[in-house]
């Protein structure tokens, strides 16, 4: 049945008529709302290119139920800066971490769940296990260095 719902996305609220409250969060994000910096890989919860932040919480938006999400604050890849000014952004920026960049947002959005879990630097690396297919895992190493 369809419910409409407010969810705050990157600080805003937003409100949304989706066809049921199951339906995953990433399709409402790409679909309803227009953010399509997420990104769809495997919607298994393997690839992590949907990853975006609930609360404080890293989750993975092709499983997440949008019902799940009403009350929460959703950060997405948009809601960083919207000038490249975010630190994550400067230092994949600075080291030119992408290639294709599909798998990017994910993994910047890994990072900044895990610099909000107080991990810092080389330790974030333990959280950027998600699958680029481009292989930039040398590359994110160094650009987590300094956060
Ligand atoms: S699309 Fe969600 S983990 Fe791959
Ligand atoms: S940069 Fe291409 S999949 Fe990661």
């Amino acid at each position: 049945m369809a419910s409409t719902i407010t969810l705050n996305v990157n600080g805003v609220n937003r409100s949304v008529t989706v066809p049921d409250l199951n339906m995953p969060l990433l399709w409402v994000l790409r679909d309803f709302l227009g953010l399509t910096g997420t990104k769809y890989g495997c919607g298994i919860e393997v690839c992590g290119a949907c990853t975006v932040i609930v609360g404080n919480q890293r989750e993975h938006a092709c499983v997440f139920n949008v019902g799940s999400a009403v009350g929460k604050r959703i950060t997405t890849i948009e809601g960083l800066s919207s000038d490249n000014s975010h630190p994550v952004q400067k230092a994949w920026i600075d080291n030119q971490v992408p290639q294709c960049g599909f798998c990017q947002p994910g993994m910047i959005m890994v990072t900044e769940a895990a610099r909000r879990a107080g991990r810092h630097g080389a330790e974030i690396m333990n959280d950027c296990t998600h699958l680029c297919v481009c292989g930039t895992y040398q590359r994110i190493k160094i650009a987590v260095t300094g956060l």
